[in-house]
C-alpha cells in the first residue's frame, strides 16, 4: 500500500490560471448577481482562491455535498444529496466550482437538479477536467486545467480522503 505522489501542475502554475479564470469570470459577470456552489469536499481550495480573484459586489456562495462514487474508481451517476445548498436559487447567476470532472456523471446529475429550480443561468468551473473519460456529455464553461486520465490528488482532490492539503496537484502512483 505505499503510494507516491509525483508533482504534476505546480503551485505557481495553478496560482497563475486561477487569475485569469478569475478575471474572466469577472468580466462574463459584470452588473450581475454571482452564486457560487462550491461542491465540497475538494472544491474547497479551489473556490477560496478562485473568490479573491473575482471583481464582483454581488458575489455570494453557498455549498453542496454530493456522494457520487458507485465503486473506488469510477462514479456510478447515482448521484445523493448528502448536504443541500441553504437558500433558493431561483433568478440567480449561479456557478457550479468543481474540483474536476471526470466521467462527467456526478456533473450531469447535478446540472438536472439544479435546473429545476429555475437559476437566471447555471454555469460550471472545474479546476481539472479528464476529456478522455467522458462518458456525459456534459458543457464545461471553465476549466482550469485539462489532464490526461491519470488519478490525481491535491489542491483538494483527495487520494481516500488524503493529500487535499497539498499547495500542487500530483499524480497518485499506486
Ligand atoms: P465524475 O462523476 O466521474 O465526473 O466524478 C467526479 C468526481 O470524482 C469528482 O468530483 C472527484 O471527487 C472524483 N474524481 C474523479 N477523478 C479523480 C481524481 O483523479 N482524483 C481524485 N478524485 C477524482
Ligand atoms: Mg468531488
Amino acid at each position: 500500500m505505499s503510494r507516491r505522489i509525483e508533482p504534476l501542475i505546480t503551485e505557481e502554475q495553478i496560482k497563475a490560471r486561477v487569475k485569469e479564470l478569475g478575471k474572466q469570470i469577472s468580466d462574463d459577470y459584470r452588473g450581475k448577481d454571482l452564486l457560487l456552489i462550491g461542491i465540497l469536499k475538494g472544491s474547497i481550495p479551489f473556490l477560496c482562491s478562485l473568490m479573491w480573484e473575482i471583481d464582483n459586489e454581488k458575489l455570494a456562495m453557498d455549498f453542496m455535498d454530493v456522494s457520487s462514487y458507485g465503486s473506488e474508481t469510477e462514479s456510478s451517476g447515482d448521484v445523493k444529496i448528502l448536504k443541500d445548498i441553504d437558500a433558493s436559487i431561483k433568478g440567480k447567476n449561479v456557478l457550479i466550482v468543481e474540483d474536476i470532472v471526470d466521467t462527467g456523471r456526478t456533473m450531469n446529475k447535478l446540472l438536472d437538479m439544479l435546473k429545476t429550480r429555475e437559476p437566471a443561468s447555471l454555469k460550471i468551473c472545474t479546476l481539472l477536467d479528464k476529456p478522455s473519460r467522458r462518458v456525459c456529455d456534459v458543457k464545461v464553461d471553465y476549466i482550469g486545467f485539462e489532464i490526461e486520465n491519470k488519478f490525481v490528488a491535491g489542491f483538494g482532490l483527495d487520494d481516500d480522503q488524503y493529500m487535499r492539503q497539498l499547495k500542487y496537484v500530483g499524480e497518485v502512483i499506486f
